[in-house]
């Protein structure tokens, strides 16, 4: 059985190991500083574990285990939009309903904290990032480079999403 919740700083550690699993495995999907994030103190994560005003982590766990995370907070240059950052699925629990579960959860949060629509960006050529998102209802606005925690400057999509529209767009929990 899957269950999703908004994190709290009782997970700071569960969320630093599949953080840093995320951007040293699958490193070219993620715009961030893998160094930074390596150097990252327990108060730190405990941080980023914690909800705050426009900003949570969402878990998906399965038997207690964490196996998949999605974050939200304002977007720097028009905090009334959330960004949608870090999501990731642990090799095991792809190809299911996980995704979706915390999608759903995380777009009934933005609701409910007054967001009516959310962006985040895709690495040009991340296929089933892109495939899954634009079933959701998200459209491509924009194109910029970025820094990956590969290491690598390439093409990061910008896209937006309604997470009204995208409520209407579930898929079935398996
Ligand atoms: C992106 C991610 C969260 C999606 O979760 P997932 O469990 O893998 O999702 P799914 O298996 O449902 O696949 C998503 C879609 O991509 C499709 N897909 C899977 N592999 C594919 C491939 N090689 N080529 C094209 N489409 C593919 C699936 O068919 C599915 O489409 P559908 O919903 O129409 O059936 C997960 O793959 C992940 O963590 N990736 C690495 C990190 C990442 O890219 N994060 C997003 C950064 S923006």
């Amino acid at each position: 059985m899957t269950t999703v919740r908004a994190l709290t700083f009782h997970d700071a550690a569960a969320l630093a190991t599949v953080r840093l699993e995320a951007l040293e495995n699958h490193g070219r999907f993620f715009t961030a500083d893998i160094d930074a994030e390596r150097g990252r103190t327990r108060a730190d994560w405990e941080a980023a574990a914690t909800e705050t005003t426009g900003a949570a982590m969402f878990g998906a766990f399965r038997d207690g285990k964490l196996v998949a995370i999605a974050g939200v907070k304002p977007l720097p240059d028009d905090p009334a939009i959330a960004y949608w950052h870090s999501d990731y699925v642990r090799d095991g629990a792809r190809g299911g309903a996980v995704i979706g579960f915390l999608c759903r959860t995380r777009e009934a949060w933005c609701r409910d904290h007054g967001y009516d629509e959310a962006r985040f960006t895709i690495r040009k050529g991340n296929v089933v990032a892109e495939a899954y998102y634009t079933w959701r209802g998200a459209v491509v606005i924009g194109e910029e480079p970025r820094r990956f925690a590969d290491g690598q400057t390439a093409a990061a999509r910008w896209y937006r999403l309604p997470v009204l529209l995208a409520q209407k767009r579930q898929k079935t929990l398996g």
